[in-house]
């Protein structure tokens, strides 16, 4: 980020969410690159970040999206995706919400049960409309990453198993209502390892063939998403790598590739900006306690992930604390154990790869007013998203007391 970023924050507050959109392009370019000479296309998980302004300028470039709820289908359209760029998967959704994506007639259902296509082919007979699916497949493979965002073993709630996807396409392709046209997966999040998605891969191209054996045609192959980025010192999976294991494993296969990636998007464009309120010892330990906390960027609490924490043009000897939020938990933290020079009122803090999973898991715990949302582009800055009011947290009940 070459903007002076104190003067960011001087400008919009804190804590604030910085995106730099010339990243997420060229993180986007990237990918499509490796893709070259196949069909393909670049489904971003809009659940890393939702804002409209940044689905917008994924959409300007041409990528498609993954929705997992139907909010997610109506931001990905008023950003301007494309509706035959439109997936939405999801292990549980509502009639309303499958009604509205067939009448938005966007590119794929996602089927993540046996009940779920019954489901989708009644409210599509309702409807007098054939609904174009795909299944999600739970291929059994570890993805060798954190047990919480693991999710394409047969103990995770994702997909099913082989055996039943064939039945249910053997089902969808009789049903008048239902078009079974794509075939999903997704092994889990921050994957660092090629290896399980190769494996996996093989074991869903497998799955195609021996559909297409008994006529079934799939067109759109869907790999997930699921590329690790470095939070501090992984080695990640390369685009190139990434897309010529899949060109490998689908050899000879006339599918167009989809791929769903969120974090590898967005993660790395985005920084949470904080400000110092106040240092304090407790009994030899030292706190740094800044203005952002749990409810603006959760991974830390959540998950215990690491994000890299720097002090704002701060000078000084640096010794060991723990940078924590006002909220009344312990669980409340940023990181412990950093590396921090000696910090005064308002200094400022960069919680760095903070673009994915940071906004979009924000909530109004201890109610706490949203974080405001900036955009850098082309050396300009641009508000995205106002910051919350405590009128706009209390909308919803203040015309009910009594
Ligand atoms: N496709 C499907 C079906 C997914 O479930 C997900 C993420 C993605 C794509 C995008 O995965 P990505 O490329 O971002 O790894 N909150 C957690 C991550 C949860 C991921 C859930 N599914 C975190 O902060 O690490």
């Amino acid at each position: 980020m070459n903007n002076d970023m104190n003067a960011l924050a001087v400008k919009y507050g804190t804590p604030l969410y910085v995106y730099d959109f010339d990243y997420i392009e060229n993180r986007y370019t990237t990918l499509k690159d490796a893709f070259a000479g196949k069909k393909s296309m670049i489904n971003y998980a809009v659940k890393a970040n939702s804002n409209l302004s940044v689905i917008q300028h994924l959409a300007n470039m041409g990528a498609g999206a993954d929705c997992v709820s139907i909010g997610e289908v109506r931001r990905a359209m008023d950003a301007g995706v494309d509706k035959y760029k439109i997936i939405f998967s999801g292990v549980g959704k509502r009639d309303d919400e499958i009604r509205e994506a067939l009448e938005k007639d966007i590119l794929l259902i996602n089927l993540e049960s046996e009940a779920e296509m019954k489901r989708v082919e009644m409210v599509a007979k309702e409807l007098n409309k054939e609904a174009r699916i795909s299944i999600r497949v739970n291929p059994n493979i570890d993805p060798q990453t954190h047990p919480y965002i693991s999710t394409g073993l047969n103990e995770n709630k994702f997909g099913v198993e082989i055996a039943m996807a064939k039945r249910m396409y053997i089902y969808a392709n009789k049903s008048e209502f239902l078009n079974p046209v794509g075939i999903h997966f997704h092994i889990g999040s921050q994957l660092t390892k090629l290896d399980p998605i190769k494996e996996a891969c093989v074991i869903v191209a497998d799955l195609v063939r021996s559909l297409r054996a008994i006529k079934i045609d799939i067109k759109f192959f869907d790999v997930g998403g699921g590329i690790g980025v470095v939070y501090s010192d992984e080695v990640t999976i390369s685009a190139t790598d990434y897309a010529q294991a899949i060109f490998e494993a689908t050899k000879g296969l006339d599918v167009t590739l989809l791929c769903e990636p969120g974090r590898y998007m967005v993660a790395n464009a985005g920084a949470f900006f904080t400000s110092v309120l106040y240092e304090k010892v407790n009994d030899g330990k030292r706190f740094v306690i800044v203005d952002g906390a749990m409810n603006d960027l959760l991974r830390p609490s959540l998950y215990n992930a690491y994000h890299k924490i720097e002090a704002v043009n701060v000078e000084g000897e640096k010794t060991s604390a723990d940078v924590v939020g006002p909220v009344c938990e312990s669980g409340d933290f940023f990181g412990k154990g950093v590396q921090l020079p000696s910090l005064k009122h308002n200094d400022l803090l960069i919680i760095h790869s903070a673009g994915a999973y940071g906004f979009t898991m924000a909530s109004n715990y201890n109610t706490r007013a949203k974080a405001a949302e900036v955009a850098l582009e082309a050396g300009e800055d641009r508000l995205i998203r106002a910051r919350e009011t405590y009128e706009d947290q209390v909308r919803l009940e203040l015309a009910y007391l009594k």
